[in-house]
């Protein structure tokens, strides 16, 4: 594996000044998280480095990659078929961390690969990820203080509440949904007892 200071040298030189911006804000909010709430803060912080490192890549580019390194995408004929080509980035940035940046930890590469549309079964440290990806400091919208409130208090609220953004917004927007979304809503919804 590279050094962190080799891999951020990388990333810097492909990646727009806004999305670098992004990636390190990322970073340092997986961190806290990591550290408020049990995970690894050295791994969050590598998977926050690591998250979107392939989502400038062009979509039809993505698709390719996805096809070529036959990666696990979940439903990747509704993404073919929707055109929505940047659900991708996740899987391939994952690949991509493997590949390029020479990362072997699984559980970095699956925070990376889930950090989009979260997966059925997610660890801390995929959450962490997820919910430093919505709610990063250098985020303008407002749901992203309000997430970040609550991540300081509880992951899982936090969490669920990224979820549940994500999908109202799709369905306000008129868009697709991605089933990844609607299963991960279901698994981790609060399920009255
Ligand atoms: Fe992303
Ligand atoms: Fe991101």
């Amino acid at each position: 594996m590279m050094t962190e200071k080799e891999i951020m040298a990388g990333l810097k030189a492909v990646l727009s000044p806004g999305r670098w911006a992004h990636t390190l804000s990322v970073a340092r909010w997986a961190e806290t998280l990591a550290r408020l709430h049990g995970a690894n803060p050295a791994k969050a912080r590598l998977a926050g480095l690591l998250h979107d490192c392939a989502k400038e890549v062009p979509g039809p580019v993505q698709a390719d990659l996805v096809k070529k390194w036959r990666l696990p995408v979940p439903d990747a004929p509704f993404i073919l078929e929707t055109g929505h080509l940047g659900l991708f980035h996740a899987h391939v940035s994952a690949a991509t961390a493997e590949r390029t940046y020479g990362v072997k930890d699984k559980a970095v590469l699956a925070a990376v690969a889930a950090h989009t549309l979260g997966a059925d079964k997610m660890s801390v440290l995929d959450k962490v990820v997820y919910v430093a990806d919505f709610s990063a400091p250098q985020r303008r919208y407002p749901e992203a203080a309000a997430i970040r409130r609550v991540a300081r208090r509880s992951l899982d609220d936090a969490f669920r509440e990224t979820v549940r953004w994500k999908l109202t917004h799709a369905l306000h927007a008129g868009a697709a949904v991605h089933p990844q979304t609607v299963r991960t809503w279901n698994r981790y919804r609060r399920k009255e007892s």
